[in-house]
């Protein structure tokens, strides 16, 4: 089938490149010349494992364009540009105008909408365009998005007559729910809310476990995780959910369902503790380490989360923030990010750590789990991913993940 994906981010790039390694002609359109350029000459706009490979071994199959005209005889095209938000709510002016253009080169395909938006939008581009708009939202993780497109739990797939996007994910055999659009939508927003809440509901867990000697969240998280009702993953503490996703999604339910006149109390807790997180952990970093002003701090990791070099909504950025106005200089280091403003930027996490009596881990990458023990003698170490190998209540190393 030819399939046209139009946004080449995050998502329509991996979406792209899978699908055009299993026997689909996929013409990728962005409006960025400068990353079409990129794509073009072989080089990665974004850091993402396996993609590189995926587009290596789609050769011809995969082509990448901003001229929308190239979609010419697309049986479907996927819908992925950004909506991010805006005082008003959800912004849906990119993929307003994206299908717009879409519909003027192939009215009489499927319109596939990949992006994340609110009940009701796949409906509404469809009297705009007199399109057949089928709703088909991601669920793939950065870090992990090839994989996780090759392997989901699950196909969502809305719409009266979804038969192009049906055909091109089959070959991944996963559950596929086909249902209407508006259903289609709501599972993606219900999906990343209680994916958020979970998050939340163990870093509280985790600040009640900081006040009991002898309490660890990890274990907690483990001894609750077993029981198959609850579920192991999304039970890791840190510093509050960040990235593109979550905070974005959460807010946009929240303000669709006040819209409607629904108050979403455990979804408006969620986002409120989750915006508060940072300062109560800078505020407890002061309570152990005392005033900040011209220390320097160590912070390891800068992307949102590991396995990506995205920034969006980046905890660790904010942390950074917010101890850069209290003072201290900060020292930084991440295996992929190698440039931001106003920090001194090191070239491993071991030259980073000698330079700082105190150390944060912010991103939990994998090789910071076997930094050597040793370097952390006289710091304060505050391991807010928790994936050091010091134990929490090690006071020889300094001070564990602090307790209170
Ligand atoms: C998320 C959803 O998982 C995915 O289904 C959706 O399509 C897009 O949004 P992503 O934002 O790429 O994916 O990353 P994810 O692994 O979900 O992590 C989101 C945030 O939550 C990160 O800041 C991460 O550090 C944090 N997190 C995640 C935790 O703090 N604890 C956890 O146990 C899991």
């Amino acid at each position: 089938m030819k399939i046209g994906v139009v946004g080449l981010g995050y998502v329509g790039l991996v979406t792209a490149a899978v699908l055009a390694n299993h026997d689909n002609e996929v013409i990728g359109i962005d409006v960025s010349t400068e990353r079409v350029n990129k794509l073009n000459s072989n080089n990665l706009p974004i850091f993402e494992p396996e993609l590189g490979n995926r587009i290596e071994s789609a050769g011809s199959r995969l082509k990448f364009s901003t001229d929308y005209s190239d979609l010419a005889e697309c049986s479907g095209v996927f819908i992925c540009v950004p909506t991010p938000n805006n005082e008003a709510g959800i912004d849906l002016s990119f993929v307003v105008a994206a299908s717009k253009e879409v519909s003027k080169v192939v009215p009489k395909s499927e319109l596939i909408i990949k992006s994340t938006v609110t009940p009701g939008t796949a409906r509404h581009i469809s009297n705009l365009t007199g399109m057949n708009v089928t709703s088909n939202p991601e669920f793939t993780r950065e870090g992990s998005a090839v994989y996780d497109t090759e392997h989901p739990d699950r196909i969502v797939v809305g719409g009266n007559d979804p038969q192009v996007c049906k055909d091109v994910w089959k070959f991944t055999n996963a559950p596929t729910i086909i249902t209407t659009n508006e259903n289609a939508e709501l599972i993606k927003y219900a999906s990343n809310a209680f994916l958020a809440t979970k998050i939340t509901f163990i870093n509280q867990m985790a600040d009640l476990c900081e006040k009991i000697p002898g309490a660890d969240v990890k274990i907690v998280a483990h001894g609750i995780g077993l029981d198959h009702r609850i579920g192991k993953e999304f039970l890791k503490p840190g510093l509050g959910y960040g990235g593109s996703c979550f905070p974005k999604d959460t807010i946009a339910l929240n303000s669709y369902a006040n819209s409607k006149d629904v108050k979403l109390d455990i979804i408006d807790s969620v986002i409120r503790y989750n915006s508060d997180r940072i300062n109560q952990l800078v505020e407890k970093i002061i309570r152990l380490a005392g005033d900040l002003n011209d220390r320097n701090i160590c912070v390891l990791g800068l992307s949102f989360k590991d396995n990506t070099d995205d920034l969006r909504e980046s905890r660790s950025i904010a942390l950074i923030e917010n101890l850069s106005k209290r003072g201290a200089k900060i020292f930084a280091y991440d295996p992929i990010v190698k440039q931001y403003p106003g920090i001194v930027q090191c070239n491993s996490s071991e030259e980073c750590i000698m330079k700082c009596s105190i150390v944060i881990t912010a991103t939990e990458w994998e090789e910071f789990r076997s930094i050597d023990p040793v370097l952390f003698k006289d710091k304060m170490v505050f391991d807010l991913r928790r994936i050091l190998s010091i134990k929490p209540d090690d006071i020889t190393m300094g001070v564990g993940i602090g307790k209170d």
